[in-house]
């Protein structure tokens, strides 16, 4: 570990003023080239994808391709790549689960969305910051409830420290840098679809309803795990898991 828990504890107190640029300017001096960012390629993105390329412009960004995604999702990302030239990484669920995957796959999002969640995203992350020292990543207070709890830096697993640049932005701050840089958004409807992730997971919203309500809606869920302890975890428990 390049930083103590204390120094890191100190420092993300101190980048609790800072701007995105100079958290992402700090990540990369210190940690290249063991540094990657992941996006989950939607409108809300683009900033933190923006900001980062501008100071690193080959940095790693890892998609997690569930095999879920809406197609206009993948047509994005598709796109993000040829004109902004950028160093993508597709991440894609252990083949140990092939088995599992090709009789249960398509009704895990309803049968067990956690473990659903675990094999396309959790997993894989996992695998890939495996030798890697540090993680940028987009998530916001005002998302969740577990991301309002959050620090702009964290050792998660192995020593692995999560970067959170954007932490302290709200969802208007995104909006307005990305009319402001013009940047490219989304084809799904930004008014409908304001926080968008796999298809059988992301519904349109209703005018009035908080942006992410559309994640799964009456699921009893909010996070993928990513961001929370589950992440930490080297293997799954009973329970974790309903076992059938
Ligand atoms: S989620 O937990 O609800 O799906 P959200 O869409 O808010 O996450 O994205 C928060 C952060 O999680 C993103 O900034 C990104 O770092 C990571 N993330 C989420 N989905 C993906 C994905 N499909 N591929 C790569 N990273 C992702
Ligand atoms: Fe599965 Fe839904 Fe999680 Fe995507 S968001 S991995 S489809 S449960």
């Amino acid at each position: 570990m390049k930083f103590t828990p204390t120094e890191i504890e100190t420092l993300s107190e101190e980048f609790e003023k800072s701007s995105p640029q100079e958290i992402v300017t700090w990540a990369v001096e210190n940690f290249c080239p063991d540094l990657a960012m992941s996006s989950s390629f939607q409108s809300q993105s683009m900033p933190l994808l923006h900001i980062t390329r501008q100071i690193h412009p080959k940095i790693r960004v890892f998609f997690l391709d569930t095999g879920m995604h809406f197609w206009d999702t993948l047509i994005f990302r598709e796109r993000l790549e040829e004109i902004w030239q950028l160093n993508i990484v597709d991440l894609y669920p252990d083949a140990s689960w092939r088995t599992f995957l090709r009789h249960f796959g398509q009704d895990l999002p309803e049968t067990d969305p956690d473990l659903c969640c675990y094999i396309r995203k959790v997993q894989p992350m996992q695998k890939a910051m495996e030798g890697l020292s540090a993680w940028i990543t987009g998530i916001r207070r005002d998302q969740t409830e577990n991301r309002a709890r959050t620090k702009i830096l964290k050792y998660t697993r192995d020593g692995l420290l999560r970067i959170a640049p954007l932490l302290n932005w709200t969802g208007e701050q995104i909006t307005n840098y990305i009319a402001e840089n013009d940047l490219p958004r989304h084809p799904l409807p930004a008014e409908l679809y304001p926080s968008i992730g796999c298809k059988p997971c992301t519904r349109p919203i209703q005018p009035g309803e908080n942006t992410r309500a559309g994640r799964w809606s009456g699921r009893n869920k909010t996070e993928c795990g990513l961001h929370t302890e589950m992440f930490n975890k080297n293997r799954l428990t009973d329970e974790d898991f309903k076992l059938r």
